[in-house]
């Protein structure tokens, strides 16, 4: 359609059909003959309104999705066909691993093409928007989200959402491969006080503009069709009626034009925070912030119209939000093909199709971060007898606590990846502990995630049984982690350690005094010491997806090297969380060599985290040498070109992720320690070695400065470039403006 047409269209609707397309809830209501069951009851809305609201949520599968969109159609007067959106947070069936995983790849074009098959996947089962990607930066492992998100990193959160939104949007959204995408949690979500799930945002707007917000403006600058509000306050006013985000920031600075909806209740949710008397006085405050769709709330539907009919509100305002959400079922092409890429038979085709699987297989690999070796790894395929023991030796549940659409059946499991490469040898399987303790208190996801109970499992049983497989082994695969639910929405936690019955599996294990691999799947980063100490060998997997048994099988046995760095501090102990690389100096630094109480220290752990940012070892090993840069003074206009020499010192062939970093040394307000401004992967037979060269630009000097300017300050800069944010080489340039 022209956007005349469009036009056309909105002055044929009655202000009724405008605010129902604002409405987004469960397509559930359109599944049985009985249509009004749910929605009636929930929103109070009759079955006019029912065949006239805009979008409807997770309802997903061809047939379904069509004769749903058939039924509505069929019925509603101006035949607007129906938006279905929904979770695709890292795969659709195909899982890849949880983006905090995925980023540790530090390759985009990877990332992308996860996004792409997520996204093809998606359309043919009837998807036209995805509520992803994540942009949320993180800092505090206690938060059960940062599972979702790509880590503490600005830079690599920014590069990381843009690969997501071109991996999803492709060129053309009305293809039928292609869904569009929405970034959210606008704004600030991933830094909850003290790591509680829903909990306060505070911070100021410095931090917010400078460590923030850049990765939500990276989606929207790569085209990103959607912005999902967040449920938290920003400066005191909570995102989905805050004005000066959304329409002042978002909109306005931004120049943002695409649909804004709410997270979900987030705008009924106003009511509860405080900050609107009723829900009408929310319903106000959301349309005025621009919030275009009300998700999984009664708040438009029954407010909007009075508030306008009696002046309180201006029509305007859900004249634009209509046109917007138009626009994108135009975009999508659904006014020519109301089903989009829904596809039964491409359905069969193409969903957990080979290469899909192959795709996924390999992320998952170069997800994995190593975090020690004492040798042992990689394994022959010749080892006589494994010892595959812990509750993830054999579990379908390796894909997260967000992959929604998920048939777990479709999982390989690590026994089975393993047992695929054996050559002669046998493997024995123990479960060994319980997964978590009794006591925790895990709730299931909704109706998606049931939770399956461990009551009946008699805890001295699992460990004789892991016992005995021990006893026969020549080395033992510890597969350990956190239980899935214990991350993701609502899994916050309060202790960073392994589940206390895995703890104790793994003290035990620890006697028999053999060859010992301790496999992690978890969805954030723990307190490892105890492991750290115990193991030969550390890797963490993450929460690995479809494939995860197969790829983890494919680093053990050197089919695939270990190349993954942590986008994600992993602190020594819980008490020093929130940690992270790029913080500020402080007034009185730690020195090692001076021994003062007075220093910005602990008195009980060290400062340092057990695993910094960027960490993560390979099977080989790297030495890095030579750094150089090309001038000492940059120059407006002007690069300098940093480069230093990568030489493989190990027996294997393998990949480095290599990293620079820069440090503003003195600003008109405080600058950090370092920050991360360019990455390499680059790929090294054993003895050799590369030059890696980085452009440092004037642009990547910029920031906030005491006057809100964003700009470079002239002075000096450290730059360093190393194979993490603790292990570098060191050099440093003037700016001259
Ligand atoms: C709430 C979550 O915060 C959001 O990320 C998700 O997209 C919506 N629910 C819809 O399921």
């Amino acid at each position: 359609m022209t956007e005349q047409q469009l036009l056309d269209l909105m002055s044929q609707m009655s202000r009724e059909d405008k605010v129902a397309q604002l409405l987004q809830i469960g397509g559930g209501c359109y599944e049985e003959d009985n249509v009004l069951t749910g929605p009636s009851e929930m929103y109070g809305v009759d079955e006019e309104v029912v065949y006239s609201l805009g979008s409807v949520i997770n309802s997903t599968g061809a047939q379904k999705t069509k004769k749903i969109q058939d039924r509505y159609l069929k019925k509603s007067k101006l035949k607007i066909p129906l938006l279905f959106m929904s979770d695709i947070i890292y795969g659709f069936k195909t899982i890849f691993p949880i983006p905090l995983g995925m980023a540790c790849t530090w390759d985009m074009s990877m990332v992308q093409e996860s996004a792409k098959v997520a996204a093809k996947e998606a359309a043919v089962s009837g998807q036209h928007v995805t509520f992803s990607p994540m942009a949320d930066l993180v800092r505090d492992a206690r938060w059960g989200r940062v599972l979702e998100a790509t880590g503490e990193d600005t830079y690599l959160n920014s590069e990381y959402v843009k690969a997501m939104v071109k991996g999803y949007q492709g060129k053309d959204l009305s293809s039928g491969e292609n869904i569009a995408a929405c970034v959210k949690h606008f704004a600030a979500y991933g830094a909850p006080v003290a790591g509680r799930e829903y909990n306060t945002v505070d911070m100021s707007e410095r931090v917010l503009r400078q460590d923030y917000l850049p990765a939500y403006k990276a989606a929207i600058d790569a085209g990103c069709e959607m912005v999902m509000t967040s449920f938290n306050l920003v400066d005191g006013i909570p995102s989905s009626g805050n004005k000066w985000l959304s329409r002042g920031i978002l909109r306005n600075e931004w120049g943002f034009e695409g649909v804004l909806i709410s997270d979900a209740s987030a705008i009924e949710e106003l009511v509860a925070h405080g900050v609107a008397e009723d829900k009408r006085e929310a319903a106000k405050m959301a349309i005025e912030a621009s919030v275009d769709i009300d998700m999984m709330s009664p708040v438009y539907i029954r407010h909007l119209k009075s508030l306008i009919e009696e002046g309180e509100v201006a029509e305007k305002l859900l004249d634009e939000a209509v046109l917007r959400i138009l626009r994108l079922k135009n975009k999508l092409g659904l006014f020519e093909n109301p089903y989009g890429g829904a596809d039964e038979e491409r359905e069969k085709e193409i969903i957990l199709c080979k290469e899909h699987r192959d795709i996924a297989r390999r992320i998952a690999a170069k997800s994995c971060v190593l975090f020690k070796n004492n040798g042992i790894l990689p394994l022959q395929k010749t080892v006589k007898n494994i010892g595959l023991i812990g509750p993830y030796a054999n579990n379908k549940d390796l894909y997260g606590g967000w992959a929604i659409h998920v048939d777990k059946e479709d999982v390989v499991t690590v026994q089975e990846g393993i047992r695929q490469k054996l050559q002669v040898g046998s493997i024995r399987i123990a479960k060994g502990s319980k997964l978590v303790s009794d006591e925790l208190r895990i709730y299931p996801f909704g109706t998606i995630f049931k939770l399956e109970s461990e009551a009946d499992l008699d805890d001295k049983m699992l460990l004789e049984e892991a016992k005995e497989v021990a006893s026969l082994s020549d080395v033992i695969i510890l597969a350990l982690g956190e239980h899935f639910l214990q991350s993701g929405e609502g899994g916050s936690r309060a202790e960073l350690t392994l589940p206390e019955p895995q703890l104790e599996l793994f003290r035990e294990m620890k006697k028999f005094n053999k060859p010992l691999v301790v496999l992690l799947f978890n969805g954030r980063p723990l307190d490892l010491r105890e492991i750290q100490e115990g193991a030969d060998a550390i890797l963490e997997c993450w929460f690995p997806g479809t494939e995860g048994g197969n790829a983890v099988a494919d680093l053990l046995f050197n089919d695939e090297m270990p190349s993954g760095k942590l986008t994600m501090t992993f602190p020594y102990c819980v008490g020093q969380v929130p940690i992270y690389y790029n913080e500020m100096r402080t007034g009185r630094p730690y020195k090692k060599e001076v021994q003062t109480r007075f220093a910005s220290i602990y008195t009980d752990v060290p400062n340092e985290p057990l695993y910094p940012f960027g960490y993560g070892m390979s099977y080989t090993t790297f030495n890095y040498e030579n750094m150089r840069l090309s001038h000492h003074v940059l120059e407006v206009g002007q690069i300098i070109k940093a480069s230093c020499l990568v030489t493989n010192t190990g027996r294997y062939a393998g990949e480095e992720i290599v990293q620079l970093y820069i440090q503003d040394c003195v600003g008109s307000v405080a600058r950090p320690v370092k920050e991360l401004k360019g990455f390499k992967k680059i790929y090294l037979q054993p003895g050799e070695t590369k030059e890696v060269v980085f452009d440092i630009t004037e642009e990547m000097l910029k920031y906030y400065t005491a006057s809100y300017v964003y700009k470079t300050e002239k002075g000096e800069f450290n730059v360093f470039i190393g194979k993490n944010s603790q292990t570098y080489l060191k050099q440093n340039f003037f700016y001259e403006d």
